[in-house]
């Protein structure tokens, strides 16, 4: 990133926690890592997608503007033609879906439920090839002065994301104290501008131009500064809010999986938490923030570590560009 931007490694290291984070190559689409992590959720839980009666996906980053990648996924699966509904909650994508998928499966629409979150970031970054050739470590030139002043104009915005994708399957709970137990969700669309891609939409027309793309409106406007304290904020709240909901208070909480959007903001919501460093869960470090990816990730991570045991109570919180916010509690 220093190579091709006015940063450092130290820079995002302090500010965000970040040490790594993946790019797909080339041609790689959302729906191909979603099919990736889709089958290894099938696997894990010993299905076939004929098991499948219902996908959903959540995404900020569809293979095209439409259609969502629902279809691409199920397609490319071999599904026939089960439903497939795509969620655009961006960073909260993985609470807001989990409460439609939970809705489903409790309405008896659906028995078993493959629920994704996938991001190819990659596609927003504001690289020219030549700066991408120097990314993905294929060439050591120097840029042009020119390119990276046109980079470090997101210098605050391309640190932060990598690609990633992450799902799970869902089905009835074995009883009702297990199991998806209840969200407290919510919207506030006020700070719309303050996180969101100012082209590419129908305000427009026609909805992209040659004149949008040489301002680089294709790559998201983010305060970070606004991000950052609407996030710790309502994280911590819609934790409290969750809990109180389903009958139970914070120190029934074994876990808590946030969205991984930057270390100290994670940080921040532990603090106004009081929680010891084992009931939350990071891993921003190894992958940066992979919006709607970064819960069913972590939560994949904690069950193969066995930081999740049986009985454990968990809460997912999120919040991100819409803005969307909200928390899940889950009896494992
Ligand atoms: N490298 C070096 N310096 C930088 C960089 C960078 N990559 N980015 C910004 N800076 C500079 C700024 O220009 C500023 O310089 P100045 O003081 O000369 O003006 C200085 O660092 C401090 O900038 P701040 O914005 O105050 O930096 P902050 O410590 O707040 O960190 C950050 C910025 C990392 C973006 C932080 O605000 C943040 O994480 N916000 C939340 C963002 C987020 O979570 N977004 C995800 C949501 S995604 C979704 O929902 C789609």
């Amino acid at each position: 990133m220093a190579k091709v931007c006015d940063t450092s490694d130290e820079w995002i290291r302090e500010r965000s926690g970040i040490q790594q984070r993946y790019f797909v190559k080339e041609g790689t689409a959302t729906s191909d890592l979603a099919v990736g992590a889709a089958k290894k959720a099938l696997d894990d839980a010993g299905l076939t997608p004929a098991d499948i009666d219902y996908i959903v996906v959540a995404t900020m980053t569809p293979d095209y503007y439409f259609p969502g990648i629902g279809s691409q996924v199920q397609a490319k699966l071999g599904m026939g033609t089960v439903p497939a509904l795509d969620i655009r909650q961006q960073c909260s994508g993985f609470v807001y879906g989990l409460q439609v998928s939970d809705a489903l499966i409790r309405a008896g629409a659906s028995k078993r439920l493959l629920f994704i979150g996938a991001e190819v970031h990659s596609g927003f970054m504001p690289f020219s090839p030549k700066t991408w050739d120097v990314v993905m470590g294929r060439s050591n030139d120097e840029i042009s002065k020119e390119e990276r002043d046109w980079n470090s104009k997101f210098r605050h915005l391309v640190v932060l994301f990598g690609d990633a994708a992450g799902a799970v399957v869902l089905g009835p709970s074995e009883n009702k104290d297990t199991g998806v137990l209840g969200f407290a969700l919510h919207t506030d669309g006020k700070n719309v501008e303050s996180l969101y891609v100012p082209s590419g939409g129908f305000a427009y027309r026609p909805y992209f131009s040659e004149a949008h793309a040489k301002e680089g409106r294709y790559v998201p406007v983010m305060d970070g500064k606004t991000v950052f304290k609407t996030a710790i904020t309502k994280m911590p709240e819609a934790v409290h809010e969750v809990c109180a909901k389903v009958g139970l208070t914070l120190n029934d909480v074994d876990l808590i999986i946030p969205h991984q959007a930057n270390q100290r903001i994670s940080e921040a919501v532990q603090k106004a938490l009081k929680l010891p460093d084992d009931r939350i869960f990071n891993n921003i470090y190894k992958y940066g923030n992979t919006t709607a990816a970064t819960i069913p990730i972590a939560y994949d991570e904690c069950k193969k570590s066995g930081r999740i045991q049986k009985g454990n109570l968990i809460c997912f919180v999120g919040l991100g560009a819409g803005f969307h916010w909200g928390a899940a509690l889950m009896r494992e």
